[in-house]
């Protein structure tokens, strides 16, 4: 994170680092689907003509990340909507190589403007480290993207007590390699025991791990950055348990798996998060 001249690298001077919003003026909600390995072309169509249909002036800025083969066509579909369009993953390079990854350039010539990185599902699968996580988060940076810097425990490190250790962890690799730029990052706690498992993060818990986050995240960047920074959660929520867990003042939105695969569900979530004034 150092730039060389002593101060955080990352937001650089001069830029905001906070956007626009209704959390104490500071940060605007941020609500984005998880599609996952889910959906073919007609249904994420169906998905798309639903969303657009239901918004009623949300508060929350809202992103969906469908599989790539399905970019195109959302992002023609979502086209002039309130809906932005991200990539579930990138390779740290620009081209090359490296047969089945999609790189930032790619993302961005199919209208991605966010991407993941670092989702504990890349984690597991793939195998990928915290090293590896930083590099994409900076590739995102290079290429013109919003990363959604994912970071969360397992099961058996929270029972271990070791949730600070792991998130800290995790949180100072991801931040490593940025330099500057859009500043513009978006972190989601997910706690792996809370993803796709009906086990979702009590409100206190999410506000103490987000809290953590931001502490950490204001000793890499500064205040100022880290209070501009939207931290979501994401693990099993729903229209029954958003509105508790957005009301912790440390919760800026949700990244939502299974209930965003409904259109309903999804906007329902949506709506938790308030209107536009
Ligand atoms: P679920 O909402 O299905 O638990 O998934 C959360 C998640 O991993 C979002 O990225």
């Amino acid at each position: 994170m150092s730039n060389g001249s002593g101060g955080p690298a990352w937001p650089p001077r001069g830029e905001p680092a906070a956007t626009a919003g209704p959390r104490g003026g500071e940060r605007r909600p941020l609500v984005a689907a998880n599609w996952k390995m889910h959906l073919v072309r007609r249904e994420a169509l169906a998905w798309c003509r639903a969303v657009r249909e239901g918004l009623q002036s949300p508060a929350a800025e809202l992103v969906v990340f469908p599989s790539f083969p399905l970019l195109p066509a959302v992002a023609e579909a979502i086209a002039g909507s309130r809906l932005s369009l991200g990539g579930q993953d990138l390779h740290p390079e620009a081209k090359g190589a490296h047969t089945g990854d999609v790189s930032g350039p790619q993302l961005r010539d199919s209208g991605c403007a966010w991407v993941l990185c670092g989702h504990s599902e890349r984690r597991r699968d793939h195998g990928e480290s915290d090293e590896l996580v930083g590099r994409k988060v900076a590739a995102a940076e290079r290429h013109g993207l919003l990363p959604v810097l994912c970071v969360g425990e397992r099961r058996e490190e929270r029972q271990a007590g070791r949730t600070f250790e792991v998130l800290e962890r995790q949180l100072r690799a991801g931040l490593t390699g940025l330099t500057g730029r859009p500043a513009r990052l978006a972190v989601a706690y997910e706690p792996v025991w809370a993803i796709g498992t009906g086990d979702t993060a009590t409100p206190a818990t999410a506000q103490e791990a987000h809290a953590f986050l931001r502490r950490i995240l204001g000793e890499s960047a500064g205040a100022a950055a880290a209070q501009g920074t939207r931290i979501l959660y994401g693990g099993s929520v729903t229209p029954e348990n958003a509105a508790a867990l957005f009301a912790q003042p440390e919760v800026d939105g949700f990244l939502v798996g299974g209930a965003s695969l409904d259109p309903g569900k999804f906007l329902a979530i949506i709506a938790g998060c308030g209107r536009a004034g």
